[in-house]
């Protein structure tokens, strides 16, 4: 493919030809693929340049990961040099990168952490349940705490145990069975309560289930919560305020590990560092990824507090070291980007950008969408938004797939891309937004704009009138 981005048509009809005869793709059919043949060569900014010249504003950040945004060059110089001076050794040794990034996350969470490096989200997350279970191991002998409670519609992760403890049905059924020791209960999806309340008269009843959950299965059987503070995949649940210091003291009251997943909420996205920042709590284990290195290189991290680190720590012959390793933890190209990465953050104050970038984003959303009476729900912190669809505002029946796909496709012919919830028949009806923090406010009009279009051109289809 030409550096430039100059469209090049015979390359890009010989890497479709190569990538279609051999790649096997995630999650996306590969007929899409066929037929949408996107090949991605540039990206700059918030804004990504396909083969054919197509450039298109991206507003979910890759995957919700991109915080710094595309084509930061400082980055590509620190990996080059990192490369040449030490390109890896094995964590079970020490090295200056990885010590450096573990001592800005701790800076960053107060000064009470250490940090275990792991390669995605998922493994930081599948490490958080093991660090949970070895922790309980060690500091309650007598008793067998191996289960971790999550909630339905929950997204964690990709291995066998990161789906088990989510819960997204439509992801985990080809994949059944699992193991039973991940319990679920209620989410705080508000707009859909899985209770059919309503806030404030439910007194938070989902925060409460967890209580009885962990009283019916027997506390002496419970390791860890695990939350994502602002759910992000099943179409952005801001919680009620209450809800997390309602968890935490649950957790506390039974001496159970409050595990926070941070993977997406993390570095920024929600307009304060970390998403759990918004509500006063202490994660005794917190699961980063994607904006720690603004996935430049893979890199994540299991981060817990010190109380748990501590019952790590013995003599050699004790044997209460992590009981694992991986290849690629804490490797120094990784790390050093991402050390820079979290500076560059710091220094462009981005988490700060989010909340005031996402304020203005979500005025201009609710001025121009909730004019269409298939806009249900308009929610989120910062730059993590979901406009939830339905076929009218009263009702809160899901709008048809089919058009919340027209929505998706439509703002992609317009230059924009956003995203779609999971979370099968119940939550998947809701575009998400999760842009670069360095979003622009014209970038962000173009956004309302293309949504606004995309969602008059779907209220018109289903009108009969396109
Ligand atoms: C909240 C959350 N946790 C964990 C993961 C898993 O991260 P990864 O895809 O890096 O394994 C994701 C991925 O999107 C996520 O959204």
């Amino acid at each position: 493919m030409s550096a430039t981005n100059q469209p090049d048509p015979e390359a890009r009809r010989r890497v479709v030809e190569q990538d279609l005869d051999n790649v096997m793709h995630p999650i996306l059919q590969h007929k899409a693929l066929e037929r949408s043949q996107m090949v991605v060569t540039g990206a700059q900014g918030s804004t990504i340049v396909d083969a054919d010249g197509t450039t298109y504003l991206d507003a979910m950040a890759g995957l919700w990961c991109v915080n710094i945004g595309y084509g930061r060059a400082e980055l590509a110089q620190i990996a080059a040099e990192q490369m040449q001076q030490m390109a890896y050794y094995p964590h079970t040794a020490m090295n200056l990168p990885a010590a450096q990034l573990a001592e800005q996350i701790n800076q960053l969470m107060g000064g009470d952490y250490h940090t275990y490096f792991v390669n995605s989200g998922s493994e930081a997350n599948e490490a958080g349940f093991k660090v949970a279970r070895q922790y309980a191991k060690h500091e309650f002998p007598g008793e067998f705490r191996f289960k971790t409670i999550g909630r339905y519609y929950a997204y964690h992760g990709t291995t066998l145990a990161t789906l088990a403890a989510g819960g997204m049905g439509d992801r985990k059924v080809k994949f059944e069975p699992y193991a039973g020791e991940f319990i679920h209960v209620p989410a705080p999806t508000c707009y859909r309560c899985p209770l059919g309340l309503e806030y404030p008269s439910c007194k938070v009843a989902c925060a409460t289930a967890i209580e009885t959950t962990i009283q019916g299965e027997g506390p002496q059987t419970v390791a860890e919560v695990i939350v994502e503070p602002i759910m992000s995949g099943v179409g952005v649940a801001v919680p009620p305020d209450e809800y997390l210091p309602m968890v935490e003291q649950i957790c506390r009251k039974y001496d159970v590990l409050l595990h926070v997943d941070e993977v997406i909420n993390g570095f920024g996205r929600t307009g304060k560092m970390f998403g759990h920042q918004h509500y006063g709590i202490s994660p005794d284990i917190m699961a980063v990824a994607k904006g720690i290195v603004s996935a430049y290189l893979p890199i994540a991290a299991t981060v817990v507090k010190n109380h748990v680190f501590q019952s790590f720590l013995g003599e050699v012959a004790e044997a209460r070291q992590v009981m694992q390793v991986n290849t690629y933890g804490g490797h120094p190209v990784a790390a050093a980007v991402a050390s820079r990465n979290i500076e560059i953050m710091l220094e462009e104050k981005l988490p700060e950008r989010a909340a005031s970038m996402g304020d203005y984003l979500m005025a201009g959303l609710k001025d121009r969408l909730f004019r269409h009476g298939i806009v249900g729900d308009i929610r989120g912190k910062g730059l993590l938004i979901g406009i939830e669809l339905v076929t009218d505002r009263d009702s809160r029946v899901q709008l048809e797939g089919a058009h919340i796909q027209a929505v998706l496709d439509r703002c992609k012919a317009n230059g924009v891309i956003v995203g779609r919830s999971g979370g099968g028949s119940r939550h998947s009806n809701t575009v998400v937004l999760s842009p670069p923090l360095i979003i622009t406010r014209s970038e962000c009009d173009t956004l309302i704009e293309a949504l606004d279009r995309a969602i008059g051109h779907v209220v018109a289809l289903r009108a009969g009138r396109a």
